[in-house]
């Protein structure tokens, strides 16, 4: 079965369940799940449940398709994602974002752990991502193309909207939550990177490194879906303070913010339909 065939057959179970078609999509990164408690009426779905979807195995990835309102609008949110570090193919991994673009999402916001560059970051810093560098040696389109979906030769000029992210700067102010700036560099894992690596890639003008995103956002710009990235700073990129990196604590960083990052998409939402 090809991705299109099992994406329709996705659809179909998810639109049974109940699913309205909002237009507002939302991804959640590592030990940033908890953000669904904040949907109302939500209709929640496990991966297990929708045909084709693939299970996330990295803890801290919940797995499962809430739909419901934020402020007054309709969301769809991927609470947990996979990674290809988990043996998925580049396609597989942006299955969810596919699936959100044929329920009517014209919007994604992407939020992810990463580990920080640019040596003005704060452990916990929430950083709007302004452009990337995929650095993972493949891409989600590989393949011949879904031409329902997208063109072959998608263009990546402003893969990140330079007017969403306009909005969320606005919006962040206002809330007083601090949100930097900066390029996300995207690398398979799932070895954390070592201190050499870390120096080049600054010097390729990476402010920002992490396991993901970067093949959703593509998909979501193939099928001309806007995005906006917000990546949590959980630890300083390797090399850069001395100490060791570790899951748990990209993970205890996650829950540091989650209440800070949910604030800031609680207020952002309304202000992106
Ligand atoms: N490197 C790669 N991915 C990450 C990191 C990191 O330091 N922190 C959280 N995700």
């Amino acid at each position: 079965m090809t991705q299109w065939d099992l994406l329709q057959e996705a659809l179909r179970v998810v639109e049974a369940r109940g699913a309205r078609h909002p237009r507002i999509g939302i991804v959640l990164g590592s030990g940033l799940g908890a953000f669904t408690g904040r949907i109302r009426n939500a209709i929640r779905i496990r991966y297990t449940e929708i045909p084709g979807f693939p299970i996330p195995s990295a803890e801290g990835h919940a797995g499962e398709l809430v739909l419901g309102e934020v402020g007054g609008v309709e969301v769809a949110c991927l609470a947990g994602r996979v990674h290809q570090y988990e043996g998925f193919s580049a396609e597989e991994t942006v299955f969810g974002v596919r699936l959100l673009g044929l329920l009517g999402v014209t919007t994604l916001v992407l939020t992810n752990a990463s580990g920080g560059i640019d040596p003005g970051y704060e452990r916990g810093q929430l950083v709007l991502i302004t452009d990337h560098i995929n650095f993972q040696g493949t891409n989600p389109l590989i393949g011949p193309n879904l031409d329902r979906l997208g063109p072959r030769f998608p263009d990546m000029t402003e893969a990140y909207s330079a007017l969403l992210r306009r909005i969320a700067k606005e919006v962040a102010a206002n809330a007083g939550v601090s949100l930097a700036e900066g390029v996300y560099m995207a690398l398979l894992g799932p070895s954390f990177e070592t201190p050499a690596e870390i120096r080049a890639f600054r010097a390729l003008g990476a402010d920002l490194v992490g396991m993901s995103t970067v093949p959703e956002v593509i998909a979501a710009n193939h099928m001309r879906i806007a995005c906006l990235g917000i990546s949590c700073v959980t630890n300083a990129a390797a090399g850069l303070s001395g100490e060791k990196l570790s899951h748990e604590e990209v993970l205890e960083t996650g829950r540091m913010v989650q209440s800070k990052l949910e604030a800031l998409l609680e207020a952002l939402l309304p202000r992106l339909a």
